[in-house]
């Protein structure tokens, strides 16, 4: 029986990424079904006047498990982001990003291996704003509960203590933010209590960032909520080489979403330059949630064998090849051995 995913190339370098991604994929021989959802953001907001319409939501529901590409969010107006919508709709409250070094791309340290856990539907992404035009006030409400908090906690301790990771770091700025840090980081430290194996710490967010550019070693796991959360992620993806290459997943109770830490890159979209690196690590993250652990070792093997040789490989990191050009070679290199 085939897997039934939702597909969603999004937009700008998403269909680039995901057609490479899914070549990719699919060289594992593993019999994957793709529910392709191809009309979202600006493209569904002129076909339907919705950018998320609502059969998209029903495809993610159904199958449980999508793998999407970016979907452009007009800056400063126009519609809501539909990768927020998403995540808020199906409740996907913790986003995993592991930022982990690659070999063969010069980057400031090496054997960086950090894991971002990120609550994923409060904070300043509530969505409550208001600008009021007389007095010219513009409120945007930063909203985290109780039961928010917990649960990215949760879910961090439980994923650290599951896969053998060794510390943990709340991040915050409950000096400023006396209600809402606060509460992240009471909930985070008594949470600690009950994991006596993991060394946990925290850190107020501005030192935070500085500390990962001198000192990446020197963490682990970090958890925070979800601006920081999503800063951090792109300076993390900055340590080891860029956002072509960081991976991503969105989990809730009842699905998961899995994709980049990137946008959809307007600058090279359509010229073959995206590195779909980043997707086909998601994609990894995907086989390991289905159980098909074989297959997303040998895309491991095979993806940092490929950066190892560093003759096939995207501008972003130092190459030259194209997009398919490099989806192409893994792909062959990833059957072979999976046969
Ligand atoms: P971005 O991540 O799209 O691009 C930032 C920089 O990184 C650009 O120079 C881009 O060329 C480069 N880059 C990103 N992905 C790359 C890849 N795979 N290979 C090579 N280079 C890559 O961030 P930006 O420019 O801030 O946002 C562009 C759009 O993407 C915005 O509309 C934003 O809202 C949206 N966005 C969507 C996300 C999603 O769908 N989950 C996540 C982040 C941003
Ligand atoms: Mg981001």
């Amino acid at each position: 029986m085939a897997y039934r995913v939702t597909l969603i190339p999004g937009d700008g370098i998403g269909p680039e990424v995901t057609d490479a991604t899914v070549q990719v994929i699919e060289a594992t021989g593993i019999p994957f079904e793709w529910d392709r959802q191809e009309i979202i953001g600006l493209a569904a907001m002129e076909e339907y006047g919705n950018p998320l319409p609502e059969h998209i939501l029903e495809s993610v529901r159904q199958n449980k498990i999508a793998l999407k590409g970016p979907v452009t969010t007009p800056v400063g107006g126009g519609f809501k982001s539909v990768n927020v919508g998403l995540r808020q709709k199906l409740d996907l409250f913790a986003n995993v990003r592991p930022c982990l070094s690659l070999p063969g791309i010069k980057t400031p340290f090496e054997d960086v291996d950090l894991m971002i856990f990120r609550e994923n539907t409060e904070g300043l992404y509530s969505g409550i704003e208001n600008y009021d035009e007389r007095l010219e006030i513009a409120d945007t409400i930063s909203r985290i509960t109780r039961v928010g908090c917990q649960r990215i906690v949760d879910f961090a301790f439980d994923y650290a203590q599951r896969t053998g990771r060794k510390k943990i770091t709340l991040v915050h700025k409950a000096n400023i933010l006396k209600k809402a840090g606060a509460m992240f980081l009471d909930i985070g430290r008594e949470k600690a209590k009950h994991y006596p194996g993991i060394e946990v710490n925290d850190r107020i967010i501005d030192n935070m960032a500085m500390q990962l550019v001198m000192y990446p070693h020197r963490y682990d796991c970090i958890v925070t909520t979800n601006l920081f959360g999503d800063i951090l992620s792109d300076l993390c993806a900055g340590l080891v080489g860029g956002l072509g290459v960081v991976a991503g997943a969105n989990f809730g109770k009842d699905y998961a979403i899995f994709e980049a830490v990137h946008g959809s890159a307007p600058d090279i979209a359509g010229q073959q330059k995206a590195n779909p690196t980043a997707l086909i690590r998601s994609c990894e993250m995907m086989l390991r949630y289905i159980g098909e652990v074989k297959a997303a070792d040998v895309l491991q093997t095979e993806l940092t064998a490929v950066y190892e040789e560093a003759q096939v490989l995207t501008a972003d990191v130092g190459g030259s090849s194209s997009t398919n050009e490099f989806a192409a070679y893994l792909a062959d290199r990833v059957s072979s051995k999976m046969k």
